[in-house]
């Protein structure tokens, strides 16, 4: 169990507790932040849940695999250094507290 803290592109800040195993993708979906659309349900073939994850946490990710990379080519928002795929990062304890902006636009 632990955090994911969901930013807005208006500032508006969402916090939830998350159990382990589940994704930044799942989470917000069950919890109706908005923001993440997720239109294959994970398996990383829309991009539609495009997240820029805050700088401190880039580390502590496990690192990118090279369909996650492609497909965050196709973003419907600027791609960027911390560009991520929510789908793609799963609770855990090295990243309990983790916080991620949301682009302004998935489709
Ligand atoms: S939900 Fe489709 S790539 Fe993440």
């Amino acid at each position: 169990m632990g955090s994911f803290t969901y930013i807005a592109p208006d500032g508006t800040v969402r916090s939830l507790e998350v159990p382990d195993g589940t994704s930044v993708m799942q989470a917000a979906i069950a919890n109706g932040v908005p923001g993440i659309v997720a239109e294959c349900g994970g398996s990383q073939m829309c991009a539609t849940c495009h997240v820029y994850v805050d700088e401190k946490w880039l580390s502590k990710l496990a690192p990118m695999q090279a369909t996650e990379d492609a497909m965050l080519d196709t973003a419907a928002s600027e791609r960027k250094p911390n560009s991520r795929l929510s789908c793609q990062i799963v609770m855990s304890q090295e990243i309990d507290g983790l916080v991620v902006h949301m682009p302004e636009r998935q489709v």
